[in-house]
Formats: C-alpha cells, sequence, structure tokens
C-alpha cells in the first residue's frame, strides 16, 4: 500500500521505555461496585457475539422499526448492521429524551473562550435542531443531500450535525483550522450543496475568521448553493446576495416544530475527512445503526457514564471523529449533560481547563496525550489552583500515552485514584475498539490493553499469523463490528486496498503493536506513511505534495520525527528547483525559504501542517529504484546518526545532508 522504502514501515522504536512499564493499577473496590462494566460482558458477547450487539442496539437505541438481521459480512469488506432496522438519530439524542420527561435536563453547559457561558437543555436543543432542519429544508436539503459544516467548537456544530441527522442528509464536519483549499476540495468530493459556517470563533484571545475560507473555496468552483452563518464574533464578513444567509434569522423564520425522518440502519449518517498514505484525504463513511449503538455501548462502559449525576467533558474539536462520536453522538444518545469548551487551554491563563472542570463539577474527562504532556511541562501548579475532586474518570485518545504522562493525569489531575482509560480507536472504526473498563480491569499505564467485549482484534506477524504473547506486530481487526467504516466515499477499490488487502479479508489498522506477557495489546504508532501530530492524522504524501506545488520546490520528503510534546512533528527535507537557486535575490534564501514554505503548507492544507522545521539539502537518499528512504531522514531528523545505508543508490548523500545540518 506505500510506494516507499520497506524498512521505514515497521513499527516506530521510540517507545522502549513503555515496553518495559510493569506497573498496574487495579480498580478500587467502591468504584467497582457501582460500575457499568463487568467481566461477565466478554463472557456474554464472546458467548453470542450477534446477540450481545442486538442487545446492547435494542437497549440503548429507539428504534422505529426494529430489525431481524443483525450482522451481515456477505458484502465484505461492506458490512450491514441491523440492516432492515430504522431509526433517526436526532431523534435518539435529543427528542426521546426529551418525550421520557428529562426536557429540563442540561445538554450542553457551553464555555466560550472570552468567558460568555450558554446553557441548554435538551428540550432548548429539541427546539434549536428541529428549527434549523427546518431551515435546511427550506433551502432545499432532502434526505441523502450532503452538508458541510465549518464551525467552531460552539453549540451551533452540535446544532447542525443533529438538524442534518434529523432529516437523513449526511454532514461532512470540516476543521475548522484546514484551509480554503482544503475546504474546497472536501466540498467537492461529497458534492455539497449547503455549507454552514460562522463569521468566526475566538481562539487565543482574538477572534478567528472561517468564513473568508469557505468564500475562497466556493470561488474556487464548487456545487454550494446556500452558505448559513451563524453570528459568533461579530466581525465583518463579505455577504454574496441570494446565498448567505444568517443561520439566526434561517431559524427564526422556521417552525420549531419537526417530524425527524426515519431512516435505514445503513443509511449515511456522516463522511469525515482524514488522511491516508496518498495526497487525496479520504472521506471516510459511516451509517447509522450500527455507529451509534457502539459509539452509546462505549460512551456508558468506558466512561462509566451515570446521565443523572455526571458532567462529561471531552475537549475534542466537533472536526475530528473523537468530537463526532464523544461530543455529538454519544453523550447525547445517553442523555448525558456536558461541556463544550471553544477555545484553548491557555486562554487567559493555562489553568483554564481546570477552572472549567472546577467552574461546571466535570467528572468524567476525555483528552488526548498531547494535552497532557502540554499540562505537564506547563506545571502541577496549574491544576492545585482548583478544587478537581469532582472527577472520577479520565479518558485518553488519539495517540500512544507514555507511562509518565499517565501516571501524571492519575495522580496531578485524578487525585491518583481514578481510572485513566487509554482508548484505541480510529475514524474508521468510528468508535473506541480497544480500552480498559473501569471497575473491571486493572489499569496498564501506557496499554489500551483489552478489545471491548463484542469486539476481535490480534496481532499478526508480516505473514498474517497472530503472534504469540510477549511478541510484536501490527494490530488487525478480525471480526466486523457495528460502528465500523462502510467505505470511503466514492472510492470503493481504495477502500478494499487500504485497509482489507494487507491479510485478506481482515482490517489492516495501520498501527504497530505488541502483546505482553498477560495478552494485552500494547499500541506502537503508525507503521505508513501516516503521522500522528497532537493527535492529528496527517500524511507525509499530502504535506510534500503542498511542498512540491510551490514553484521554487523540485522535491520534497516529510518525515514525523518524535517530539515530546506533540508526539510526531512534521519535519520536511526539500530540494530547491535550480531556477530559484539562481534567483536567491528575489526570492531570498534559508530562513526566507522556510518562513515561505511553512506559509505555503499552512495555505494550502492548513496550519496544523505546517512543517516543524524544513531543511533545504541538495538530494535525497534513494534507493537504487527511486524511493525515498524515510528512514534516514528520520534519523536525522531525530538527531541520531543515520543508519544501515547500504541500499542507497548513492551512499555519500547522507554525509551530505548531515554536514548541511552542521552535525
Ligand atoms: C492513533 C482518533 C495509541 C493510532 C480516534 C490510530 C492511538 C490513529 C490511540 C487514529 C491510543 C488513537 N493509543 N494510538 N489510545 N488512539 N491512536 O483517525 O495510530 O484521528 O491509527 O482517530 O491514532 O487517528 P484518528
Amino acid at each position: 500500500m506505500s510506494q516507499h522504502d520497506p524498512a521505514s514501515t515497521t513499527p516506530e522504536s521510540g517507545l522502549e521505555n513503555l515496553l518495559h512499564e510493569t506497573r498496574a493499577f487495579p480498580p478500587s473496590e467502591e468504584f467497582a461496585a457501582q460500575a457499568n462494566a463487568t467481566a461477565e460482558m466478554y463472557d456474554r458477547a464472546k458467548a453470542d457475539r450477534e446477540g450481545f450487539w442486538a442487545e446492547q442496539a435494542r437497549d440503548l437505541l429507539t428504534w422505529s422499526k426494529d430489525f431481524t438481521e443483525v450482522v451481515d459480512f456477505s458484502g465484505a469488506p461492506v458490512a450491514r448492521w441491523f440492516g432492515d432496522g430504522e431509526l433517526n438519530a436526532a431523534y435518539n439524542a435529543v427528542d426521546r429524551h426529551v418525550d421520557a420527561g428529562l426536557g429540563d435536563r442540561v445538554a450542553l453547559h457551553f464555555e466560550g473562550e472570552p468567558g460568555d457561558t450558554r446553557t441548554l437543555t435538551y428540550a432548548d436543543l429539541k427546539e434549536q435542531v428541529s428549527r434549523a432542519a427546518n431551515a435546511l429544508e427550506a433551502l432545499g436539503v432532502k434526505t441523502g443531500d450532503r452538508v458541510a459544516i465549518y464551525l467552531p467548537m460552539i453549540p451551533e456544530a452540535v446544532i447542525a450535525m443533529l438538524a442534518c441527522a434529523r432529516i437523513g442528509a449526511p454532514h461532512s464536519v470540516i476543521f475548522g483550522g484546514f484551509s480554503a483549499e482544503a475546504l474546497h476540495s472536501r466540498i467537492n468530493d461529497a458534492e455539497a450543496r449547503v455549507v454552514i459556517t460562522a463569521d468566526g470563533g475566538y481562539r487565543r484571545g482574538k477572534p478567528s475568521a472561517l468564513k473568508p475560507a469557505v468564500d475562497d473555496a466556493i470561488a474556487k468552483g464548487t456545487p454550494v448553493e446556500h452558505v448559513l452563518v451563524v453570528e459568533r464574533t461579530g466581525q465583518d464578513v463579505a455577504w454574496t446576495e441570494g446565498r448567505d444567509k444568517k443561520w439566526a434569522d434561517a431559524l427564526a423564520e422556521a417552525s420549531p416544530e419537526h417530524t425527524p425522518v426515519p431512516v435505514d440502519a445503513e443509511h449515511p449518517l456522516f463522511i469525515l475527512y482524514t488522511s491516508g498514505t496518498t495526497g487525496k484525504p479520504k472521506g471516510i463513511l459511516h451509517t447509522t445503526g450500527g455507529y451509534l449503538t457502539q459509539c452509546a455501548f462505549t460512551h456508558k462502559y468506558v466512561f462509566d457514564l451515570k446521565p443523572e449525576t455526571d458532567v462529561y467533558w471531552c475537549t475534542a474539536d466537533i472536526g475530528w471523529v473523537t468530537g463526532h462520536s464523544y461530543v455529538t453522538y454519544g453523550p447525547l444518545i445517553n442523555g448525558a449533560t456536558q461541556v463544550i469548551y471553544e477555545g484553548t487551554p491557555d486562554t487567559p491563563d493555562k489553568d483554564r481547563w481546570w477552572e472549567i472542570v472546577e467552574k461546571y463539577k466535570v467528572s468524567i474527562l476525555y483528552t488526548a496525550p498531547t494535552a497532557i504532556r502540554t499540562c505537564m511541562k506547563w506545571g502541577a501548579e496549574f491544576p492545585a489552583r482548583h478544587d478537581l475532586s469532582s472527577l472520577r474518570v479520565l479518558g485518553s485518545v488519539g495517540e500512544p500515552i507514555n507511562p509518565e504522562a499517565w501516571i501524571w493525569y492519575r495522580e496531578t489531575i485524578g487525585a491518583g485514584t481514578t481510572p485513566v482509560v487509554d482508548t484505541w480507536w480510529q475514524t474508521e472504526t468510528g468508535a473506541i475498539m480497544i480500552s480498559p473498563l473501569p471497575g473491571v480491569t486493572a489499569a496498564k499505564p501506557g496499554s489500551a490493553q483489552t478489545p471491548l467485549p463484542g469486539i476481535s482484534a490480534d496481532v499478526f506477524d508480516e505473514a498474517g499469523r497472530s503472534v504469540p504473547d510477549g511478541d510484536g506486530g501490527y494490530l488487525v481487526l478480525t471480526e466486523p463490528w457495528p460502528a465500523m467504516l462502510r467505505g470511503i466515499w466514492g472510492d470503493p477499490q481504495r477502500f478494499a486496498e487500504t485497509y482489507w488487502s494487507r491479510f485478506e479479508g481482515k482490517y489492516f489498522a495501520g498501527d504497530g503493536a505488541k502483546k505482553d506477557e498477560d495478552g494485552d495489546i500494547w499500541l506502537l504508532g503508525r507503521v505508513d506513511d501516516v503521522m500522528n501530530v497532537s493527535g492529528h492524522r496527517l500524511s507525509t504524501t499530502e504535506i510534500e505534495s503542498a511542498l512540491v506545488s510551490h514553484p521554487i520546490v523540485a522535491e520534497a520528503a516529510v518525515v514525523g520525527a518524535k517530539d515530546d510534546t506533540t508526539g510526531q512533528a512534521v519535519v520536511a527535507f526539500v530540494i530547491l528547483r535550480s531556477d530559484a537557486l539562481e534567483r536567491v535575490d528575489e526570492i531570498g534564501e534559508g530562513e526566507d525559504v522556510v518562513a515561505e514554505l511553512r506559509a505555503h503548507v499552512a495555505k494550502e492544507i492548513g496550519p496544523i501542517a505546517k512543517p516543524r522545521s524544513i531543511l533545504v539539502v541538495a538530494e535525497l537518499p534513494k534507493t537504487r529504484s527511486g524511493k525515498i528512504m524515510r528512514r534516514l531522514l528520520r534519523d536525522i531528523a531525530e538527531g541520531r546518526e543515520a543508519g544501515d545505508v547500504t541500499t542507497l543508490a548513492d551512499s555519500s548523500v547522507m554525509d551530505k545532508i548531515s554536514q548541511g545540518m552542521g552535525k
């Protein structure tokens, strides 16, 4: 699947300390006694996997038409779950709680970065979502039409997603940090005719514009006919009469009554673009019944949710899958009260998150290792300023969590007593797959440990054999699961090739993993050309394409180098075109070129993709067949001597690169 040097596609080796970790933290008796999860769930699911999932689907969701089929994998690799059932996602997330008399329960505590707040009950949410669904229908959106959403972390983000779901119009949320270029390609790939955006959002103490990127994307040519604009910051925006409409006006004109459209369990719920190993992002397709079942199941048992008393906070943006499954769908399906926060953790000060935990008495916190490491770096004095005693479960997602960060999280944030759940999953898996269960599992710092009840995972060697305990290899999912992706939007062949061909008929996750002596799973990072920067997936190839699209760049190679805070950091090696070298007077040199290229990547993809460092080199290390040896570049980027160079076409290249770096 990768056209690069195979030697660079073995599991990352930078996590040795993780593999020497032997501590374990069994659940306390008090926690175990009240936990939602039980050890018997594993046995029940093992004895009858389909029966187990059917029970979950009926227990956790309300179906407008019950199903008789559970899973049908005869059309592999595309599975059908609960195929003849019908339901509506927004009805399940909102209306049924109101119908059950819980309309006054708080659904969302919104905390804006400048300190403004809003509280929405389930009844408020029902009204807003219904009005928004009517507003979309008034713009001609019908069941099956795609709607693009480009919003900051404000309640309207959740409302917009649910409004789409209410009419069976798949949403495609595009992270607010992506550029007009990225927006353009995603809008076109999904053929969205409506975009929901905002004037801007607050980041780091000031308004940051969003609408101009939508205007630019549409100017490049898209099928977009209507743009709904939420007023968040009040900043000036360009306005296209007839196309642009204020969200507030559209909702005010719309009726607060709307009947949710029941859809087939396999009706598309959303498309979410993620980076793959080629330059073109993949539109990961999720459908309704199975996805919602697994979101609700995992949210209830992995976080031990007690909807009457817990206050849950997941810090992810809705632009990522974590925001889909664990902000919008899982928690609301389960009737949870949750916090959403718009801004950065250090605005106005580095204790902002802990202030929020104290203010809302957050009891379940779900965040990413990069954030935990950043807080560690800032120091324990910031959490120490606040009463964090409400916290009772802590979760981690997005990348391997190093044992030091895990321990700090439990000790400093969780008073040394809270369970920490390290949850492994992907955009493609839709919901958590491998994780300890609080109250059941003796947690090991740094290990996601056990496939959840009803989930089957294994570690395979190169030849596709299950490795014995104590060995490492590739993480594989061996049975279909309810929230699995149903494909890549518009590209069934790429779906089959990317995930199902490495080990015939088994799902290849792209992660390296190891089983310890107890058979527990430790994730070791990506084994393909996907980097993980602050828990965000970025493709080396996509950034290389962005660099090469700049007129002064002849060739580029990008690697993910180990970084203490962000997990990995983007490091680029570029060869400039000879005519550019002759024109240094005009284009500057050294720092100017680097600054120019970083800005170019931000424009092509988004600021998150900007390389941490760009090194201008005369040559790149290649094999005789012309493949770039990223492994060697990673050695350089991580400050090591370059490893084995014997397969290089020209072994002096590495010396030249190292000399160029002053090593
Ligand atoms: C990585 C995020 C180790 C992994 C939900 C995966 C993890 C990729 C963990 C998916 C974890 C996620 N331990 N690695 N607990 N969670 N990953 O699609 O490499 O943005 O393949 O989904 O993140 O990233 P994605």
